[in-house]
C-alpha cells in the first residue's frame, strides 16, 4: 500500500457530501480520464511490451467505471457536463521528469498517487455516505483503485528501466510532493481538492 503521507483533512468529507451532484459529476470524468491516460501510455511506450495489456485492461475497467457513475448521474438526474476539474492532477504530474525513460516511470508512479487518494476518499464517502446505492458503489470502486495504484507500481517495475530501490526512493520524493500539492488544493469539491 502506498503511504500517503498527508492524510485528508477531517472537513473534506462534510464538504463532500454537501455536495454530491458535483463529486459524482467530478468522479465520471475522472474515470474518463484514467481510461484515456491508461490508452495514451499505449500509444507512447510500445517499446515497453510488459505496460501494453495491462494498461489495456485498466483503459477498459476504466471506462465501465465511468459508465457505472454516469449511470448513477442520469438516475438523479443529474445532466453530464463540463466541469471546472481539479488542478491537483496536473501539479501532480509537474514532479515528472522531461526526458525519457525517466518521464514514463514518473508517469506510472504519479498514477499510483492518483490511484491511491481515490482509493483513500473513496472510502470516506464509503463510510459516510447514508445513501445505500451510492454507498455500495464507492465500495465497489475503492476495492478497484486499490488494487490499481498497486500495479501502476509493478508495472513501473516490470519495465526495468530502475532497480527495486531506486523505485522506492523515487516513490517517496513523489509522496512529499503529493502530499504538498492535496494540502494546497481548493475547497470547491472535488475527489481531489
Ligand atoms: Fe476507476
Ligand atoms: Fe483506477
Amino acid at each position: 500500500m502506498l503511504h500517503l503521507h498527508s492524510p485528508t483533512e477531517a472537513n473534506w468529507i462534510a464538504r463532500a457530501l454537501a455536495a454530491i451532484p458535483e463529486i459524482l459529476l467530478d468522479h465520471a470524468h475522472c474515470e474518463k480520464k484514467a481510461a484515456s491516460t491508461a490508452m495514451s501510455m499505449i500509444f507512447k511506450y510500445p517499446d515497453h511490451p510488459s505496460l501494453v495489456l495491462p494498461l489495456s485492461e485498466l483503459a477498459r475497467e476504466e471506462l465501465v467505471h465511468f459508465e457505472e457513475v454516469l449511470r448513477h448521474l442520469a438516475r438523479r438526474s443529474i445532466a453530464y457536463r463540463r466541469q471546472r476539474p481539479s488542478p491537483y492532477a496536473g501539479k501532480l504530474m509537474a514532479i515528472v521528469r522531461p526526458t525519457e525513460p525517466l518521464r514514463m516511470i514518473d508517469t506510472l508512479l504519479a498514477c499510483a498517487f492518483i490511484e491511491a487518494r481515490s482509493c483513500e476518499r473513496m472510502k470516506l464517502l464509503a463510510s459516510h455516505l447514508e445513501d445505500g446505492e451510492l454507498k455500495a458503489l464507492y465500495k465497489s470502486l475503492l476495492a478497484s483503485e486499490a488494487r490499481h495504484h498497486r500495479l501502476f507500481v509493478d508495472l513501473a517495475l516490470s519495465t526495468k528501466v530502475l532497480a527495486a530501490r531506486a523505485i522506492d526512493q523515487r516513490i517517496e520524493e513523489i509522496a512529499a510532493h503529493e502530499a504538498a500539492v492535496i494540502v494546497d488544493a481548493p475547497s470547491e469539491p472535488r475527489l481531489h481538492n
